[in-house]
């Protein structure tokens, strides 16, 4: 069976009738005490939209707590007045995706990961110092970190927010950083490319990217630069005579990445290749995190986008269009 409806396509009054993952329900219970309503989202790849079932039956509420997926019929009943829409739900009944890799619910990468992965392998390859080579194969490897290093998203929001966006952020950023190596002959090109490898490793831990796309546990109470040291260290420790000063360039390394403390760093780049690395990473988490933004606003009919929070600005979506007809024009003369 295909899926016909995508949340995307879903406008105001349109009936619903097909499988949806199920999410952050909420159960409340009404001044009466005694009618409970449901409160939830029903989602997919291309998006998510608020869902409401009305006076749930109690002995239902701890079965309804735990679907994933689900049949949902109902319809669209509301616009709220930031636009986004609301859903009456008629009927929910607990199901299975409609394929098995989840590849209708979760949003995926359009790059070819195969030759990402290659890439990354061909850099581990490239690095001449014994220590880092060993510490990267250590990752790398193993076919379990391997695979979900290759579908884990880079964020739930803002840059890379699909399957596949941890390893085209890393590809980036150390495309990045091998151009920073090259300008400046100051920088450890080895070191530098080991970081930028491994900078982010601890999102394979800090999001679920199974079945729904969200923070673990483990993610919402540590975060990944606690857990990428957590498994830095250990690696370490497996190795045999790893040594002691660049572990702790390594580790300082890692955890300064976000750049100031506001951003979940405990220490501000205090090395060369900190900072390097701190403004790659920086780099390509604004630029892909604003081509995502021109890229869901593309059928948006105004020239500015709504307020963008992580940005603290609206961006000017007209850009294409009017470089466009610049090279047009300057082709015509
Ligand atoms: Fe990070
Ligand atoms: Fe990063």
């Amino acid at each position: 069976m295909v899926k016909k409806q995508m949340v995307d396509n879903l406008s105001l009054n349109t009936k619903i009738d097909d499988i949806f993952i199920i999410k952050n329900v909420e159960f409340r219970v009404r001044r009466d005490k005694r009618t409970i309503d449901m409160f939830f989202k029903i989602a997919d790849k291309t998006g998510e939209i608020e869902a409401i079932n009305w006076d749930v039956s109690s002995d239902k509420v701890e079965e309804l707590g735990k679907i994933e997926f689900a049949r949902v019929q109902g319809q669209i009943t509301k616009r709220k007045i930031d636009r986004t829409l609301q859903a009456t739900v008629s009927s929910l009944i607990k199901t299975t995706p409609l394929n098995e890799d989840y590849s209708d619910y979760l949003p995926q990468s359009k790059e070819n990961l195969d030759e990402l992965m290659d890439n990354i392998f061909s850099k581990i390859d490239s690095i001449e110092n014994y220590h880092l080579q060993n510490l990267l194969k250590s990752f790398f490897d193993d076919p379990e970190f391997a695979q979900k290093f290759k579908r884990a998203p880079a964020a739930t929001k803002v840059h890379q927010p699909y399957l596949g966006g941890l390893l085209e952020h890393t590809v980036n950023v150390v495309d990045i950083c091998e151009t920073v190596g090259n300008i400046y002959k100051e920088m450890n090109r080895d070191f530098l490319i080991t970081m930028a490898i491994l900078h982010d490793i601890g999102k394979i831990r800090e999001y679920a990217y199974d079945k729904a796309m969200e923070h673990t546990d483990e993610g919402k109470l540590l975060g990944h630069i606690t857990i990428g040291i957590e498994m830095v260290d250990q690696k370490i420790k497996s190795l045999d005579s790893f040594p002691k000063d660049l572990e702790l360039m390594a580790k300082h390394t890692l955890l300064s990445h976000h750049g100031h403390f506001e951003f979940g760093s405990p220490r501000l780049p205090s090395i060369l290749a900190a900072i390097a690395l701190h403004y790659a990473d920086e780099m390509d988490a604004k630029v892909s995190g604003f081509i995502n933004i021109k890229e869901e606003n593309k059928d948006f009919k105004e020239k500015w986008s709504k307020w963008i929070w992580w940005l603290e600005r609206s961006i000017y979506l007209d850009e294409k269009a009017i470089l466009k007809n610049k090279i047009n024009e300057a082709e015509k003369k």
